[in-house]
């Protein structure tokens, strides 16, 4: 059967993971080439933008992709967009890794926002020990607030576009746990924290260590980020291509007693 998986996240990778080797798939991860040197997927992968849902449509049914799987970043709406738009127009069908948004809990200093530009402003006037950790495309709207000191967590350092004057990056890849963020923020003295609410455990040790410290974060909330059936985790992705693979079976064998 062959898949077609939208990726970029830990939850693909570990969905590419559970898919290795198991013959009963074809799969292909799909990846928009955003940072340089990815990790190489131990599966087939393709790497860019498809064309739109139009160009999505056409790559579905040049490959015969049996079924899809969106397990693409919270943030990113607008490839799922045209995700759901491409498995309407083709028939085929699809599914989308969606983990849940982190929740606050007791001892979180949380200030929630729409987007990174009300994090810029929710900053403040006064300077600030600032660290960014909302990933490298992210980083022109901190140009608006340029009182602060900021330090960034990127993968990739970004290339020719407006950054504020006072900025260092740190160049790492995740996961990053919970002991490693706390020395990281002790080290570097912040006085707050920027975070996406990404969700999932990769990147949750720098909330869990903001609480121990008792440090603000201000919380970017998610988009609106449209949907095929949702699953909650790569083991639940598997379970419903296995469904997936088990209809088609139960088809060809319709198929086939009717002698078509
Ligand atoms: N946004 C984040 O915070 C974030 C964080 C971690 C990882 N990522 C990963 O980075 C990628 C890009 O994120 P984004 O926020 O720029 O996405 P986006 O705004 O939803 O997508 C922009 C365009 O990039 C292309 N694209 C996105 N994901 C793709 C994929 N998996 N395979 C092939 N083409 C893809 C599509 O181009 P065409 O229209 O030409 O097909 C899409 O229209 C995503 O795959 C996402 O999983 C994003």
């Amino acid at each position: 059967m062959r898949l077609l998986i939208l990726g970029g996240t830990a939850d693909a990778s570990a969905l590419a993971k559970l898919l290795a080797g198991d013959a009963r798939f074809e799969p292909t991860l799909s990846l928009a080439g955003r940072t340089a040197s990815p990790a190489t997927p131990p599966i087939p992968y393709r790497i860019g933008g498809f064309g739109g849902a139009h160009g999505l449509a056409a790559y579905l049914r040049d490959e015969r992709i049996a079924a899809m799987i969106d397990a693409t970043h919270p943030f990113a709406a607008r490839i799922s967009a045209n995700a759901v738009k491409a498995a309407e127009a083709t028939g085929v069908p699809l599914a989308s890794l969606v983990r849940p948004a982190w929740a606050r809990r007791e001892g979180d200093r949380w200030i929630s926002v729409p987007s990174p530009e009300a994090a810029a402003a929710a900053l403040g006037d006064a300077r600030r020990n600032v660290f960014l950790t909302v990933g490298r495309l992210e980083l022109p709207a901190f140009a608006a607030a340029p009182q602060h000191r900021y330090v960034a967590r990127v993968i990739d350092r970004p290339e020719d576009v407006p950054l504020p004057p006072d900025l260092a990056f740190i160049e790492a890849r995740g996961p990053y746990d919970a002991e490693a963020e706390l020395r990281l923020m002790r080290e570097g003295g912040f006085d707050v924290i920027v975070s996406k609410n990404s969700g999932g455990a990769a990147t949750y040790g720098k909330i869990e260590a903001a609480r121990a410290l008792g440090l603000p974060v201000v919380i970017i909330e998610r988009p609106e980020k449209p949907a095929g059936q949702a699953l909650g985790s790569p083991a639940e992705a598997m379970a419903w291509l296995e469904t997936q693979l088990a209809a088609r079976g139960s088809h060809a064998g319709v198929r086939s007693e009717r002698g078509v």
